[in-house]
This record gives C-alpha cells, structure tokens and sequence, in this order.
C-alpha cells in the first residue's frame, strides 16, 4: 500500500517535472523565434520601463513622448498605471509596434491593493506565515483583477535602525524570521502558477544590504563585511529564489563603494552565477542615473554601460538605457551578449504570464469588479491585522476590557483617523471605507456604554490644544483608550528620523490623562518601532498596533475586549534611546560584556544607560500564560550527518484560550568566527485551550548550526552548542545544551 502510494507520488512528480520542462523548453523556442526578429533598438526597447502620471520617485525626463514611444516598441514595461481599463489602453498602443510585443504593469502592491492590510512590519509581528502568504495572495488577487502584472514586493531587506523609514516595508531585523516571510509573500503572490488569473509576478527586493543605509538615513551608502552580508542580508534574497521569486529589483545605496545598481559581485556573481538565477533585474526608480551623482559614472552612457555589464536588465525611469545601449554595442562598448541575455529573461516573464497568447488575459472589466468588491477580502484583513497586534504591556489586567464597562473616553488624534492607519503605499485604496478605532469601539460596545471623545491634540500640534478637556473626559470615565502615534507619512520611503519618539505634545497630553490616575490603555500606532519610555512606565496597558489598514479599528477592538487574544511577537528590538541605535538580540559577548548592571566600570556599556532594548526582539504578551516544561533531547551529541530530535510541552495555565509563538535560538559556544549570543533557528505558533497541553518536537540539523567562516563557506564546526526555547529572546525558559562531534 505504502509502496504503491510512494510510486504514485513519484510518477506525478515526474510528470509535473516533464510538463514543467516541457513548458520551459517551449516558452524558450518562442523566446528565441521572437528575439531573431528584433532589431537591436526593439531589444533596448524591453528593457526600459517609464512609469504612469502618479509617479514614485523624483520624474527624471519629462520630454519623453511615452505613447509615441511605447507605439514604436522602445518600451518594455510601465509602472504605476493600474485599473483594467487603464492598462488595456495602454496595452492597445504597445500593440501597434511592429512587434506587438505586450507590455508588462508593475505596481508597488505592498499590503494589499484595494483592500488594505496591514503594513509588512506589522504582519511579521504575527509570525504566522500563512495568514501572511494569504493576505499576499488577496493582495495578488486583487492586483492581477485590474490588469496589473507585477508587484514590487516583497521588501526583504533585513533592518536594524528604527531611523529608517522604510522599515515598515520589510520583515524587520531578523534573517531567520524575515528569510520564512519571504518564501510565504513570495507564494502568496505568484500563486500556484504564473499566468494564473489570481497570480501576480513578485520581485525581491532591493538588492542588497539597503537596510543597512548608514544612520538609517535612507538612499545612503553601506560599508559591510562579507561575513555580515552573506550571513544577515543576504538570506532573505535566497530563500525567495528558491521558492522561484519571479524578479528581483536593486537597490539605491553602495556596497563597500559600488553602487548596488552597477554592482557586478551581487548582480552577475551571487544573483545570477552562485544561485544560477533566471528571472530578470528591474533597477529601483532612476539609480542606473544616480550612479552619475554617486561619483561612480561620468554620464548616463557611462552609468548604463556599468549597470548593464553588472547585470541590471531593466532600467526604470532613468532613460539611461533607452538612448544609450544601442551606441555602446554599435561602438563595441558593450557586446549585444548581454542585451539578448536581458530581453530574453523578460521575454520570458512575459510568455509564463501568458501575454503574448492574449494580451488582454487580466483585463476584464467584470472580474475586477467582482473581485475588487469581495466582501471576504476584509473579513481576511481583520483576521491578520488581529494576529498583527503586539500587547507589550497589561498590568493588573486591566485588559480585556469588561462588557460592564459604563463610562470610556476615548483620546487621541489617531483615535478618529483613517488615513494614518493605512499608512504608505496605498495603490487603490478607499480610505473612507477604513473602520478607525473609535468606530470600532462604537461597534463593539453599541449603546451599553457611554463613550466621549477628545482629540487633545494633533499629531504634530505644538499647542497645548485640549488638556483640560482630555482631562475632564478622563476624570469621569472608567477607563481611558488612548490612540497616539505617527501619522501615515512619517514612515516608509524617505521617511528617516532622527528621533523616534513620539511627535508633537502627545506624550504631554498623556502624562496629563495619566495623571488623573484612571486606568488609562494606550494604543500605539506607528510604520516603525518607537521611543514611548513615560508610557511604558505609566500606562496601565500597551497595545502596539503598527497601522493596520482597512480593518484596524474592529481589531483592536478585538483585542481590547478580550474577541482575539493577542499573540504578536515584535519582528524588531524596541530601544530605549536613539543612542542604542542599531540594536538587535543577536549582538555578541564582546571581551568585556556585562555580568552585572553594578559593575560597569571597563565594560561594553553606557554610563547614561543599560544595553537592553525597551522592548526585546520575539516579545509579546497574551491575556493568558503558558508555561514550558520537560523539555528532552534525544541526544547530547550529534554528527554533523545526524540528528537531535528535541521535545517540550507547553500549557497554557490561564483562562483564556491563547497563542504561544514559542522560540528557539541557538549558540554555538566557540568557533573560528565569533557568534551572536543567540540566534533565532525555528519557531512555531501553537494554539491551547484554558488548561490544555501540547508536546512541541523540533530538530537540530546541521544547517541550523552552520554559519560563514572567514572563508565564506557554510560550514558547522565541531563544539558545544546551547539551545535555548523561549518565549521572546529575553525570556528564555528551557535550555540546554550539547555537542557536535
Ligand atoms: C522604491 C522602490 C519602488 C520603486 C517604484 C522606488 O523609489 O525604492 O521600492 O518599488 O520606487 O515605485
């Protein structure tokens, strides 16, 4: 039975290899045919995209005729044109080229396209990688419904400086955590195939280490070891080439002095020779033209020539391409090798979508109706933006709020606000639609309680705006729900602060609210981690709610009322100061690490402050507790071709039924290059009853051991290593540890 089940399994396998090889062997002879027939100006002609009206970067050529262009087959691809009606006109002029090759849509589609979710940082906080596969594949969806090919997601830049805006695009500072994101964004958006209608192509990006822009100040440059960039930063980009990430898109800084746009090691050594990829490389908005500003390239002819010998296939929004290539192959400069490489990764993209079969495939006016209104599509938002919220502090229990509850204020200039909670990148959003936290409360409690609202101040107000009557609101409720944070534009692409606390006078108006000494929950709303230290002192209650998107208001009211039990674990160290800045839990020992907070004198260590974030990295509270016992090792040792089978049991000992992300970090205690303290290896969300048990198993194998040595080989050395499972990675409850022989 087993056998003849196994051998099933493998002829289907064999079959879907041969289809599959099939496939790729006929798309190819169409993409030869096709490439026969171009002149070398077609050719550059794919590999220049321009975007639409609603631009995304800094417009670099406002002289370019982009119809008479795209009519005369001298463009490949459009960003920022969106809509079935939109693109299908646009697809109707690519069709009057000589050529009739179709053009590709791309769109930064980067948490959701209609329906908006959560923001990605957000969605990490979940740690749950199928609701985040789930909310891609809505995202893709939605997206593919109205004639977009293309999104430019996910982000997987792993990021250590809160400064950064664009945080809130990414996965946050661990490659662990952010390498199983990608694979699930990846996923989500392509599908089970490309070329399906609910399918979208993803593109990695930004290639590489742009999450490590010096003092997180955005389009900056990078000095990295390659033992930090292979083992960190690099990670992510793999795990979604191996899961068959259609595209990847570079990025805006240097590495070690060379522009990631001209940078041949990432680009034609690691990307297309180490890890043998196929698709193709979109520059980031105009940075084949910014090599000019960077100093790296004399001109735009001169940027092309670099970008291109580096591996850049598609130039977006430069025009560096577009004038320049066909004089460098003509004078010899660049061998047509190299074009044809590129216009044929395209190419190819473009038969898998099924375009040069009927160009028209996504353009259907009735389908993106139909799917751009799917009443599902919120129900799925609420759910993943409740899984989203991370409850970092309830003292007394002062939440879930009680039914009972006669009197609530409600203070705050993010308690109203819908704009803000939907934060950047909004492809088609209807941002009236967005429930805000006080229609969320309304909607929970209806007319049981009585509930007054004062703003108390705007987001960035410098005027002490309405204390007395936040106050006056406080003093007759029971309990107070505070909304502070950012406002929609403080985060994301060029959005870099300095200081990140928060703005304005709202941590005024909550010391005064405070001070009437209510019970007073404050919810944080923000695209990046922030300095709150007055509140995390004392507040009653924290709940981090990042922005959460259409759904934000019903589910914080979830959590607040006790309807979903928080289970968000923070993707990213919350430091106390901008001082600790870059912050993770992986650091190191160093040769004078801090044994006790009295004894600092010749120690790594501040004298103004400790060494520990705010809030650490994998940290989150439930409204329940779980406690972690009998944890057995199947061995204290292993081979480096074994195994060490691991077991645990987690209960949940308090009254409510809850999530625990429980997580393992791993040590090795001594080695040739000197290792992080911890290093997140597995985790798993696990879900009990009041009471209720369960045996969590794990494996140790020997990649979870390995790491780059000096030599950048993937190698796990012979030696002790410590094993530690927790509930965040400073509150480790089991350990142990054990050798590999
Ligand atoms: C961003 C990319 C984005 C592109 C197109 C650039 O400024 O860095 O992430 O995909 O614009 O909008």
């Amino acid at each position: 039975m087993l056998l003849s089940k196994t051998r099933l399994l493998l002829i289907a396998m064999l079959c879907v290899s041969i289809n599959g090889f099939a496939q790729k062997k006929t798309i190819n002879q169409r993409v030869d045919s096709l490439l026969r027939l171009m002149t070398l100006e077609e050719k550059v002609g794919q590999l220049n995209q321009y975007s639409g009206r609603e631009v995304t970067g800094p417009v670099t050529d406002k002289k370019t005729n982009q119809l008479n262009d795209i009519k005369s087959g001298m463009v490949g691809s459009m960003l920022n044109v969106k809509g079935v009606k939109n693109t299908s006109e646009i697809q109707a002029v690519a069709l009057q080229s000589r050529l009739k090759i179709p053009l590709l849509f791309s769109l930064d589609v980067i948490h959701g396209y209609k329906t908006v979710f959560p923001i990605p940082l957000a969605e990490a906080a979940s740690w749950d990688l199928d609701a985040i596969r789930q909310s891609a594949h809505i995202a893709a969806e939605e997206t593919a419904a109205s004639g977009v090919h293309w999104t430019f997601a996910p982000m997987v830049d792993v990021a250590h400086d809160p400064r950064w805006g664009r945080v809130m695009e990414g996965a946050g500072e661990d490659t662990y955590l952010g390498s199983q994101i990608a694979k699930a964004r990846v996923l989500g958006f392509q599908g089970e195939k490309l070329g399906g209608l609910d399918a979208v192509m993803a593109c990695a990006k930004h290639f590489a280490a742009y999450g490590a822009v010096t003092a997180g100040r955005d389009y900056n440059f990078v000095e990295m070891s390659d033992h930090q960039l292979w083992e960190q930063y690099l990670p992510p980009f793999k795990a979604a080439v191996d899961v068959g990430v259609a595209t990847f898109m570079n990025s805006f800084n240097t590495l070690n002095g060379i522009p990631a746009t001209g940078n041949s090691y990432l680009q034609r050594d690691i990307l297309k020779g180490k890890w043998a990829y196929q698709g193709f490389v979109v520059s980031d908005w105009g940075s084949i033209g910014e090599m000019v500003d960077w100093g790296y390239a004399t001109n735009k002819a001169d940027a092309a020539l670099k970008a291109i010998k580096a591996g850049s296939d598609m130039d977006m929004e430069s025009n560096a391409y577009r004038y320049n290539l066909g004089i460098l192959v003509k004078s010899g400069q660049v061998d047509v090798k190299l074009i044809d490489d590129a216009v044929r990764r395209i190419l190819y993209k473009k038969f898998e979508l099924g375009l040069f079969d009927d160009p028209y495939r996504f353009s259907n006016e009735a389908r993106e109706q139909k799917v751009l209104n799917d009443p599902s599509h919120k129900l799925i938002a609420r759910d993943v933006s409740q899984k989203s919220i991370v409850l970092l502090k309830n003292q007394n229990n002062v939440l879930p709020l009680s039914n009972s509850i006669k009197n609530i204020a409600l203070i705050g200039p993010l308690m109203k606000a819908k704009r803000d909670l939907e934060g950047s990148w909004i492809p088609q959003s209807d941002t009236t639609q967005v429930t805000n936290l006080y229609d969320g409360i309304r909607n929970k409690v209806g007319s049981s309680a009585n509930i007054t609202y004062v703003k108390g101040t705007e987001i960035h107000g410098k005027e002490q705006d309405d204390f007395a009557g936040a106050v006056a609101a406080a003093q007759k409720a029971d309990v107070v729900v505070m909304a502070l944070g950012e406002d929609w534009d403080m985060s994301g692409e060029s959005k870099s602060r300095t200081d990140i606390n928060l703005p304005g006078r709202q941590k005024e108006l909550f010391k005064a609210v405070s001070a009437t000494g209510k019970p007073v929950i404050v919810v944080l709303m923000a695209g990046r981690p922030m300095i709150f230290d007055e509140i995390s002192d004392k507040a009653q209650s924290i709940v981090y709610a990042w922005w959460l998107g259409a759904e934000a208001g019903n589910a914080i009211a979830n959590v607040l009322y006790g309807d979903y039990n928080p289970s968000g674990k923070l993707p990213m160290s919350f430091p106390r100061s901008v001082g600790q800045i870059p912050l993770t839990y992986a650091g190191y020992s160093t040769g004078r690490p801090v044994k006790k907070l009295s004894d600092i004198k010749y120690k790594s260590a501040y004298i103004d402050m400790v060494n520990t974030p705010r809030y650490a990295f994998g940290y989150g509270l439930s409204y329940t507790t779980f406690t972690y016992t009998d944890m057995k090792l199947s061995s204290a040792s292993m081979s480096k071709s074994q195994k060490i089978n691991g077991c645990f049991t987690l209960t949940n000992t308090g009254k409510y039924a809850g999530e625990e992300v429980v997580q393992l970090y791993i040590q090795d205690m001594v080695a040739s290059v000197v290792r992080p303290l911890k290093e997140l290896k597995d985790f798993q969300k696990v879900s009990l009853k009041p009471g209720e048990s369960k045996t969590v198993r794990f494996v140790i194998d020997n990649e979870k051991l390995s790491f780059y040595n000096n030599d950048l080989q993937w190698v796990a050395e012979p030696g002790k290593f410590r094993l530690m499972i927790g509930s965040a990675s400073d509150d480790i409850r089991l350990q142990d540890s054990f050798d590999l022989k």
